[in-house]
Formats: C-alpha cells, sequence, structure tokens
C-alpha cells in the first residue's frame, strides 16, 4: 500500500533568524516546508490558509527582515538533479529548486556537464537563483537558463515557464513584480552550452591567468579560482551575516558619467552596449569612506564597501539605518540613488 504523505506542519509564530542569510531576528505568522508539488497543492487548498497571503523562502540570502512576516512563509524544500537531455550543443540540468545553489555548481562540475562555474559559491538555494537572476564574474544565470517549473498560489496549478516568460534584467525577473508571492519555483532547468568555452573577461579571473600562466584553464580550474576570488573579498554568510551585494551597480546616462569623470577620475565605470554607462556602486560607497563603519549592530564590510554586514545580533531595522545612510552619502556626493538589491521585508 503506497504511504500517505505526511501532514504538513503548520508553524505559527516560527523564527527566522535561521532561514536568513543576514541573521535578522523576525517571526513568520505561519512557516510551512514543502518538498514537492503535492505539498504546494496542499497549501493551495487549505482550508485555513490556502488563501492567505504567502511570502516565498528560499536559502534567505536575498532578504532583509526588518518585521514579523505577516503571511504564510513557504520554506521551498524541493530535492534532486538529473540531467534531463544531452543534444550535440547543450546539456540540459535540472535541480529542485531546495537544491543549494554552490553544491549543485559543483555537482554538475564533477557530473562532466560544465557552465555554471563563474557562478560558484553564490550563497542561496537553485530556487532564488531566478528570481533575481543572480550573476558573477562575466555570466548571469538567463545565459544559462533552459525553463522552470512552478506552482500557482492562487489555483494551484503547474506552470512552466521559458526564458522569454521569466523577463530576466540585471537582478530582477517577473518574480520580483508580477508574480512575487503568486507563485513558487519548484524546479529549475538550465543549458550548459557544447562545446564548453571559459569565460575569463573579468578583470580579476584576467589576473589569475596571468599568475598562474594557464591560458587554457579547463572548468574545475575556472571553478577554484572564483571559489579563492570569492573568498577573499566576500564574508562567509555563515560566520558573517550578509546578503552579498547590497546596492545594485547604478546605470547612468553617458553626460552624467563624464561630468562625474571630471570631478572623480578615478570612477570604476563600465559602458554598456546602449550608451549608457554602468557604475561600481562598491567604488561609490567607498570613495564616500564606508567600508569597515559600523552603524549601531550594522556594518560595510571591511574587504568590499557594497557588502553590508551583521556584526552581532542586528535588526533589520538597523541594516536598513545604514544603509539609508549610505544613500544619502552617496546622493549628496554623486547625485545617485542607490537601489538596494535584497528584497526588503
Ligand atoms: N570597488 C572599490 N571599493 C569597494 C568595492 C569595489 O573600489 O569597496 C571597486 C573594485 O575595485 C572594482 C569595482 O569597484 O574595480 C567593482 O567591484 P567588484 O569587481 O568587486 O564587483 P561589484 O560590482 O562590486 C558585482 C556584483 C557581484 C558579483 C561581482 C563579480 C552587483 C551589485 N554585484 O560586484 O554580485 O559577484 O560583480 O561579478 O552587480 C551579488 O549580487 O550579491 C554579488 C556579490
Amino acid at each position: 500500500m503506497p504511504h500517505a504523505p505526511a501532514a504538513l506542519q503548520f508553524e505559527p509564530r516560527a523564527p527566522l533568524r535561521e532561514h536568513n542569510t543576514f541573521g535578522l531576528p523576525a517571526l513568520a505568522q505561519t512557516l510551512v516546508r514543502v518538498a514537492s508539488d503535492s505539498d504546494v497543492r496542499r497549501v493551495v487548498d487549505h482550508p485555513e490558509f490556502g488563501r492567505a497571503p504567502k511570502f516565498i523562502l528560499g536559502g534567505g540570502s536575498n532578504v532583509v527582515l526588518t518585521k514579523d512576516v505577516a503571511a504564510v512563509v513557504v520554506k521551498v524544500e524541493v530535492k534532486g538533479r538529473r540531467l534531463v537531455a544531452e543534444t550535440p550543443d547543450a546539456w540540459i540540468v535540472e535541480a529542485g529548486a531546495g537544491e543549494n545553489w554552490h553544491d549543485f555548481v559543483a555537482w554538475t562540475l564533477a557530473q562532466g556537464w560544465p557552465g555554471l562555474e563563474n557562478l560558484a559559491l553564490i550563497p542561496g538555494t537553485v530556487g532564488a537563483a531566478p528570481v533575481q537572476n543572480i550573476g558573477a564574474y562575466g555570466v548571469e544565470l538567463a545565459e544559462r537558463f533552459d525553463s522552470l517549473d512552478g506552482m500557482d498560489l492562487v489555483t494551484g496549478r503547474g506552470i512552466t515557464l521559458d526564458r522569454s516568460l521569466c523577463r530576466f534584467g540585471y537582478r530582477d525577473s517577473v518574480f520580483k513584480h508580477e508574480l512575487a508571492g503568486k507563485s513558487v519555483i519548484t524546479r529549475v532547468r538550465f543549458r550548459l552550452p557544447r562545446p564548453w568555452q571559459p569565460v575569463l573577461g573579468y578583470l580579476e579571473l584576467e589576473r589569475k591567468v596571468a599568475e598562474t600562466g594557464i591560458t587554457a584553464p579547463d572548468a574545475r580550474t575556472v571553478f577554484d579560482w572564483i571559489c579563492a576570488i570569492r573568498r577573499h573579498k566576500l564574508p562567509d554568510p555563515a560566520v558573517i551575516g550578509n546578503a552579498g551585494s547590497f546596492f545594485k551597480n547604478p546605470v547612468v546616462s553617458a553626460e552624467q558619467c563624464r561630468d562625474i569623470i571630471g570631478r572623480d577620475p578615478e570612477v570604476v565605470h563600465y559602458p554598456m552596449a546602449d550608451g549608457s554607462v554602468k557604475l561600481a556602486a562598491g567604488w561609490l560607497i567607498d570613495a564616500c569612506g564606508w567600508k569597515g563603519k559600523t552603524v549601531g549592530r550594522a556594518g560595510v564590510y571591511e574587504k568590499q564597501a557594497l557588502v553590508l554586514v551583521n556584526r552581532g545580533g542586528a535588526t533589520g531595522a538597523e541594516v536598513v539605518t545604514l544603509a539609508r545612510a549610505i544613500q544619502e552619502s552617496v546622493y549628496g556626493r554623486f547625485g545617485i540613488r542607490l537601489e538596494p538589491e535584497p528584497v526588503i521585508v
């Protein structure tokens, strides 16, 4: 006889400190963990919780909790990973939304399916990766994305979205807008192009090539380089609470950039294909003298001004107070409004 599925646990007033990488204290009005599509359907069909507002939580690596979450917090724990198809020009690989992102990247490499190595060591889960279109060292998730499965939280129906429906942008997707709180991602498929080619255009990777003399690294070597670069300048959330880059790199017009260069010739900037210019937010914040500073129990990381950290026991309000002070000083000096990257609750 098939086993009846274990009853879902709806945990009232559940502490979320362990469920966000900043380590911020907040309570979920209700917390429920889902491990399968049928679990999600049972949440949607639930007589008491079915119609309540939902908040989807993956690894909690991109949220700043400033207050208790007045919703049913759905913690996605869908597991599993497999090769879906192998064609002459790609490997299609799938993973459950609850898989740890970095472990998944390492696993694809071990299986001989390279392509995600530049995205190694990004905290969070597979299901959270498309939400903010994670990117690092010259590769964005959107470039390796095939499609994803999810569930509509109103109808309980399964949905499948291809790349265009996800509407990926710089650290952005439809899941931060129209679909926020309305659907949950359960599985993601990646398209890893064959033959594999390394992406080495990023300055720090060029430096590794020069240092080691390895001009044609394999994917494993690129993976090791990325891990070393990240470990060197980004805090490990298991040790120091943080949510990665706190602000997006702002995009300004060529004219505005010329104006800033006129006053600050050193400003780190990257011309974009459409004529606009992306500025390094970390540089702007650093130039305002914020690196290593502390306000309350929140601080600016010593080695990278773009990362705000929990110095121990910080609240979300303290993090937001610090973020506002940084925004004001960058605006005061450069006339640029920095936009936070994580979702502020
Ligand atoms: N810089 C400073 N001072 C600082 C920080 C940076 O002068 O305190 C300068 C650096 O020297 C560099 C430039 O600013 O010339 C850009 O810095 P970096 O190369 O570290 O990259 P980033 O713009 O700070 C972005 C992403 C990261 C991603 C890296 C590598 C955003 C908001 N951040 O950071 O993504 O890992 O590039 O590709 O796009 C994340 O989103 O959480 C994240 C960590």
